[in-house]
């Protein structure tokens, strides 16, 4: 992977920054920042409703989106691949068109995002209740504490691949086994894993995966919902309308077939159409990735161990790209005098709000890399926080 050639293409890398949140929003090749352009350019109109070239365009388009998505993730068919909003809109689709009676249980991990975690609090108001399994001591997954919550109760495991928080990764085949012979459906939160490794749902042989663009070159506001189709065709619809419906009188209405009956409205073609070549930029050097990441974290966290805690695994190989630490030090104070200096990461909670309660912690700061990242960069943050940290 030729990092110094891939940057090039990051038009907000030719300003003087240094970006370090990239598990929050990742940045975006001008490959499709021309896509999105181009559909506002030549062919701007609503898909999968009028005759005219336009949307016949339109069709095609996100139809190659699709496809592109389906070979992306190893999908059986396209009509797997839902278009949402986001992660969280998917996580939520699920949470509301499942068929769910009172008593059932959802289980996560004790480290989820606010996203795979409200919308199961939510369904306590119609008697499904929520457990966490509780994680080991590094953070990592406790498949024995798995074992031991796993009744015949659970409806669902709902579980993140890679964790925003820390960077780790969980065992999904093996969870997805002990689901299933279980007979558990699960659910897999793969925001943070899908743009940072390769992502096979036949070989993982989860029910439903979700992930959002914006963290994987695409634009803001697009994400999937990967289902068995077989599942997708009996779960309820979720936001109903235009599109979900083939037809309708007052009294009723006929639903689509998966996908178009989970997606309602006008769509985001132009998010869809930047999503397609997101894809297509990032599948020639998906392998190379994590390599390059964990490469930048060794001199991350070799640089800051002796100085703060670093959350979850102690090998930078087990953490990915990202380094999450904390001191005696206000994280948003660290993250505002690096910005200050032009380096830009997240600081706070994360959206894990329920793990740094639950350690009695404030927050952490966490400078989450992506392969347009260089060593002398990571260099550099490891500098300028050492400066501050000798701050205080
Ligand atoms: N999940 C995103 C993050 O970790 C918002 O920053």
């Amino acid at each position: 992977m030729n990092v110094e050639k891939l940057r090039n293409d990051f038009p907000v890398l030719q300003k003087d920054v240094v970006y370090f949140d990239n598990a929050c929003m990742s940045l975006k090749p001008v490959q499709v920042i021309s896509a999105m352009q181009s559909y506002y350019e030549n062919y701007t109109a609503c898909g999968g409703r009028s005759m005219h070239q336009f949307s016949k365009k339109v069709d095609e388009e996100v139809a190659k989106a699709r496809q592109t998505i389906k070979k992306f993730i190893n999908a059986k068919s396209d009509n797997e691949i839902v278009f949402t909003k986001n992660t969280t809109e998917a996580i939520n689709l699920i949470a509301h068109s499942l068929d769910w009676k009172q008593g059932d249980v959802v289980l996560t991990s004790d480290k989820e995002h606010n996203s795979n975690l409200v919308p199961w609090q939510q369904l306590k108001k119609q008697g499904i209740m929520h457990q966490a399994i509780q994680s080991n001591k590094d953070n990592t997954f406790n498949i024995e504490n798995l074992k031991k919550v796993l009744t015949k109760k659970v409806k669902l495991i709902a579980i993140q691949q890679t964790s925003n928080l820390d960077g780790a990764n969980f065992p999904i085949e093996e969870i997805a086994k002990l689901a299933h012979d279980n007979g558990t459906l699960i659910l897999v939160d793969a925001a943070q894993s899908v743009p940072h490794m390769a992502v096979d749902v036949k070989k993982l042989d989860v029910d439903f995966l979700a992930f959002s663009g914006h963290k994987m070159l695409g634009p803001t506001g697009t994400g999937v919902l990967y289902g068995k189709y077989h599942l997708l065709e009996n779960l309820n619809p979720f936001v109903t309308g235009g599109e979900t419906v083939v037809e309708t009188t007052y009294e009723s209405a006929e639903f689509e077939k998966p996908p178009h009956k989970f997606e309602a409205g006008l769509q985001n073609y132009a998010g869809i159409i930047g999503l397609n070549a997101a894809i297509k930029y990032l599948m020639p050097i998906r392998e190379e990735i994590h390599e390059h990441e964990v490469q930048l974290n060794k001199i991350i966290s070799e640089g800051l161990k002796d100085k703060v805690t670093i959350i979850g695994p102690e090998d930078p190989k087990q953490r990915g790209g990202i380094v999450s630490f904390y001191t005696k030090m206000d994280s948003h104070e660290i993250a505002l005098m690096l910005d200050q200096q032009n380096i830009l990461i997240r600081s706070g909670a994360h959206c894990v709000h329920s793990w740094f309660n639950a350690h009695n912690l404030q927050g952490s700061a966490r400078a989450s890399v992506y392969f347009y990242n260089t060593k002398e960069e990571a260099k550099v943050f490891v500098e300028k926080t050492q400066k501050i940290l000798a701050l205080k």
